[in-house]
């Protein structure tokens, strides 16, 4: 493998497998694909992974209440979601459960090694108990009044009404969500992993990590407050994996969760000559590890996860690249409103691509939340890809398919204006590699206007009508065609189908980034069809009242 080629391992968080794939999750996988694509494209060697996260009570709860078995559940849902991420060109290369033997394995030589070196200890803790179920209750399974307002009807960690944090003690009048009853509270032992030892070593990876500043202030406040010690069992009955050496305490779900990135990596390495788990996940290699993940579970990854890595002889992560929430024509998406978007009625009605772009056009590096404004992507994605970027080949292709035999001049018109766009190759991979999505959309666009300029003023369709011009007709289109084609390299890692569909036209079997430099000559291409259709307001409309029935 040439020198310059990067050895890239890119995880998106495991998404629980309760419920559907959202609008939500896909700005995740959306920005992860397309950071992983972009990755491939430049040449590197990216391998992209990810599973369903499936251990914990919500989801033995859900099962129980079907009357299903878990693995039963989490199957079927898993189904679901790689049926949402196929249609949205989220492409894995692997795509794993936190149920498997890899994951149970790695989990437990973790726990053996933190437990050998004492990071691992065993404390009684007094907890809710539901008699009647005979289950300790996680705190949001508790509800009650909260000490501090009273607002009746709160979950047993927080209250909704004033922010108070709480334990489930604390409540008025709890109750068990499950039964009803009123819970007791019971002793039960607890493992425990030492983080408040971390925190030097935490703060070097941080420091090395080069965390986003936004995130590392985050850290700064929880550094401030002291790390607390982190629970990592979970009484039975419980889905997930038995700690060894006990008959009925198990790993808590977020313990085995992360671990689940580099278990779904291990079951790859099966099929893959050409990966090595060591390599990627030992210490002391040449090889970069990142997690995409959302705001919410920053804890998890920035503190937890590298401690736990670090402790039990594995790497860090490279990076921790987070991101904000999404909200809907500016608002916390909505059942009732309608813009609670399940990935599944976004593509009863709408192109894939059109979101692909849409939410690149929006997203940056920062944990800064991502507006869908409805009326604005009607107005984006239209203006954007289909009156600028394909009108750019609609243009063109018809008079080389029809006047020249859909050959290519074998000279570019205005080699200048070819090398502008050639030129910002660069700047465009450096977004890309920024993750600043937005300005490499921006500038793509900015170049496409320049495209469109060029044609307006040479205006091929009324030079086509002498005779004596064709041969610069086929010259201007030939350079329409391949300033469309550098536009559409860039745009690969956004909308790959489309771009795949723009190289089948130019006769072409595979890009390269590079090959945005090199103009496409002399040379045979297909004939055109349309590449993306208008968005009609009416599609997103009908969207909107498909998820208020839902
Ligand atoms: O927040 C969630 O939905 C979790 N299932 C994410 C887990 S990410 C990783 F730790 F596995
Ligand atoms: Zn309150």
């Amino acid at each position: 493998m040439p020198a310059n080629v990067r050895k890239i391992l890119v995880s998106n968080a495991l998404p629980y497998a309760n419920g559907s794939i959202h609008m939500g999750h896909l700005v995740e996988y959306l920005q992860g694909d397309i950071w992983v694509r972009f990755q491939k494209l430049r040449g590197h060697q990216c391998t992209y992974v990810c599973a369903s996260d499936v251990h914990g009570t919500p989801i033995m709860l859900k099962a129980r209440e079907l009357g299903v078995s878990p693995e039963e559940l989490t199957e079927k849902v898993t189904e679901e979601f790689l049926r949402d991420f196929a249609a949205f060109g989220i492409e894995f290369d692997n795509y794993h459960t936190t149920h498997s033997p890899e994951n149970e394995a790695l989990v437990a030589e973790m726990f053996s090694v933190l437990y050998e070196a004492g990071d691992i200890y065993t404390r009684t803790i007094e907890q809710a108990y539901d008699e009647q179920e005979g289950m300790f209750l996680p705190d949001r399974f508790v509800r009650g009044t909260c000490p501090r307002c009273k607002t009746a009807d709160q979950y047993g960690d927080a209250c909704e009404n004033c922010g108070a944090t709480y334990s489930p003690a604390d409540l008025i009048d709890p109750v068990s969500v499950l039964s009803g009853t009123t819970p007791v509270k019971r002793d039960s032992e607890h493992y425990f992993f030492k983080l408040s030892d971390y925190e030097e070593r935490l703060r070097q990876w941080i420091a090395e990590a080069a965390l986003e500043k936004t995130m590392v202030a985050k850290l700064e406040e929880w550094f401030e407050a002291g790390l607390q010690d982190w629970d990592i069992s979970r009484d039975a009955p419980y889905f997930g994996f038995r700690i060894p050496g006990t008959d009925d305490k198990y790993f808590y779900v977020w313990l085995d969760a992360p671990v689940g990135y580099a278990a779904s990596f291990k079951n790859l390495c099966e099929r893959r000559d050409d990966l090595d788990f060591d390599e990627y996940w030992r210490p002391g290699h040449d090889t970069e590890l990142y997690h995409f993940i959302g705001k919410d579970i920053m804890y998890f990854h920035t503190l937890f996860w590298p401690a736990v890595l670090q402790g039990a002889g594995f790497r860090t992560p490279t990076s921790v690249f987070a991101h904000g929430f999404l909200t809907v024509n500016g608002k916390k998406m909505s059942k009732s409103r309608g813009t609670f978007i399940n990935a599944r009625t976004y593509l009863d009605h709408l192109h894939p691509a059109h979101l692909r772009y849409y939410y690149a056009a929006k997203l940056g590096p920062t944990v800064e939340d991502l507006d869908l404004n409805l009326e604005d992507f009607v107005a984006r994605v239209n203006s954007d890809l289909v009156g600028k970027l394909v009108n750019i080949a609609s243009r063109c292709a018809g008079f080389i398919n029809k006047r020249f035999d859909g050959q290519l001049a074998a000279e570019l018109h205005d080699p200048a204006l070819f090398a502008t766009v050639a030129g910002a190759a660069d700047d465009i991979a450096e977004h890309y590699e920024q993750r600043e999505y937005s300005k490499a959309m921006r500038r793509v666009m900015a170049l496409a206007d320049d495209a469109n300029r060029y044609i307006d003023e040479k205006k091929p369709w009324v030079m086509a009508k002498d005779e004596a011009q064709l041969p610069e007709v086929q010259a201007i289109c030939t350079q329409g065609i391949n300033l469309f084609r550098s536009l559409m390299i860039y745009l690969a890692p956004v909308i790959p189908t489309v771009a795949a569909d723009a190289r089948e036209f130019l006769a072409e079997s595979a890009w390269h980034w590079d090959d945005a430099g090199d103009p496409l000559l002399a040379t045979g291409i297909a004939a055109f069809r349309p590449l993306l259709t208008r968005v009609e307001a009416s599609q997103v409309n009908d969207m909107v009242e498909q998820s208020k029935q839902s």
